[in-house]
């Protein structure tokens, strides 16, 4: 039998000519001529395409009339090396059999560059190009590099739930989930909705980060970390912003913020390494289309430490250039992202700020002994801004209380999370990485939209 072989294995000579074979894909160009055709088939294994030829001596040669750009086919033929410069093989086809025609006056990607702007509209066909492909294959190559590197340390991977009853970072920016009639919800006698009615039996909400649950687990297990997906539903119409995006939260046992950071600057590198080693041709493709640097910055990033500031010496050293700012700075404000892409370009790569003001910050972390500040830390990027947002945990119960009452937390939706610091509570640290910004650094695409296959932003929630 003659075997359905997939692109990738026959260009990286896996196979050796002459062979038959048979190759199923999607026609990204053809050529005719009076004497023999050659199509361009693509199968999404890798970006490049394989030739194929069609001499007009075979029954193949008069189906080439009904292929066009897009259309889906079935090529049987012998793998030969290739006569023509650009590839190493290429298949002389005896038999071709079209799956699926693609009308060219209708079909939306013709072989001509399209907008990335364009591409979201077609959300639905975008997979088919080779940018597309080049950063899809790249998610899945990422995914799993976070799986290999937790796994390689002895982390455990666990689920947070997706539906949940509190607000883990404070902000009040989530979706309601609930089966209440929206037109005519039961209510109390004061006018309030009774969620007591509702499918929970209280009000519940898509998560905004794994982060409580994974606590729970790290109190347990040691080193765990989540991976999914988290909702915010912040009206930010911005290239780095998404109402729905996918979270990676390692969470430790007996870490302090100095591992924490160790940690953090680790898997990123690892990542970025990885995508260098093993997505080298959908790297080049981007790096050839979209950004001349990008594989120079990825090379850079690896290659040298992290610099390390608290808050305080960023602000310090941000004043002084104070006139260049729309956003001045003094000690307490929050930074924004003029601020931290100076931070960035100032120290030439990835900054780590640590000890942020308590009052910008979320109320888990950990309160240093000047009161004033948090053993928070945040990682900004060349491009990005802000990758990866976390912190040591505060792991006394009283201290914990104090900020939760403070900062009007209502005890009753998280007495679960209080009960780890009665009972055994531990030193722990824990952050959370934004997949689809690594995403954004890796593929150099700079727009969130262009790095998930189906972007859900404030009134976007096509296909
Ligand atoms: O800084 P954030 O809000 O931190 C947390 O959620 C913590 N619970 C994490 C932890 O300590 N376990 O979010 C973490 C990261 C940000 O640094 C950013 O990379 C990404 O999540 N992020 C977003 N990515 C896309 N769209 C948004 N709307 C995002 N909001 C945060
Ligand atoms: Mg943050």
């Amino acid at each position: 039998m003659i075997e359905h072989t997939s692109i990738k294995s026959l260009l990286k000579g896996e196979v050796a000519p002459p062979r038959n074979i048979i190759v199923k894909g999607w026609v990204r160009t053809i050529r005719t001529s009076k004497n023999v055709n050659f199509i361009a088939l693509n199968d999404g294994s890798t970006i490049l395409n394989i030739q194929l030829v069609i001499d007009s001596n075979t029954p193949a040669f008069e189906i080439c009339q009904n292929i066009s750009t897009g259309a889906c086919i079935r090529a049987e033929g012998t793998l030969v090396a290739s006569q023509g410069k650009g590839q190493s093989v290429e298949i002389q086809c005896n038999s071709v059999v079209i799956y699926g025609t693609a009308d060219p006056e209708k079909y939306p990607l013709q072989k001509k560059g399209h907008t990335l702007e364009f591409l979201r509209e077609i959300a639905h066909l975008r997979p088919r190009t080779n940018t597309f492909g080049a950063v899809l294959r790249m998610r899945h190559q990422m995914a799993f590099a976070i799986h290999q590197f937790f796994n390689d340390k002895g982390f455990f991977y666990m689920h947070a739930p997706i539906v949940t009853g509190s607000d883990a970072e404070g902000a009040g920016e989530m979706f309601k989930v609930t089966t209440l009639p929206l037109e005519n919800p039961p209510r109390n006698t004061d006018g309030s909705i009774n969620y007591m009615e509702d499918f929970f039996g209280k009000a519940t909400n898509l998560t905004v980060s794994g982060q409580l649950e994974a606590e729970l687990g790290a109190l347990a297990l040691g080193n765990v970390y989540t991976f999914g997906p988290t909702f915010r539903a912040e009206n930010s119409n911005t290239p780095r912003h998404l109402a729905e995006f996918w979270m990676i939260e390692p969470e430790m046992a007996f870490y302090d913020i100095h591992d924490n950071m160790d940690l953090a600057e680790e898997m990123l590198k690892y990542l970025i390494n990885y995508a260098l080693q093993n997505s080298k041709d959908d790297l080049e493709f981007l790096n050839q289309m979209y950004d001349k640097e990008l594989i120079t910055r990825l090379q850079s990033v690896v290659d040298k430490p992290f610099i390390r500031l608290t808050y305080t010496e960023a602000v310090e050293i941000l004043i002084g250039f104070n006139a260049q700012f729309e956003f001045k700075v003094e000690w307490g404000t929050d930074l924004q992202k003029e601020h931290e892409n100076f931070l960035v370009s100032h120290h030439g790569g990835p900054v780590i700020l640590t000890d942020y003001p308590k009052h910008i910050k979320a109320f888990y972390m950990k309160q240093n002994e000047d009161g004033k500040t948090v053993r928070a830390m945040d990682i900004l990027f060349p491009w990005i801004g802000e990758i990866i947002g976390g912190s040591q945990r505060e792991e006394n119960y009283d201290k914990l209380l104090s900020r939760v009452t403070e900062m009007g937390i209502d005890e009753d939706e998280i007495w679960w999370y209080l009960d780890t610091r009665r009972f055994g509570t531990c030193p722990h640290a824990g952050f959370g990485l934004g997949f689809e910004r690594l995403m954004l650094f890796v593929t150099g695409m700079t727009n969130i939209r262009d790095v998930i296959p189906f972007p859900r932003t404030p009134k976007n929630a096509e296909f």
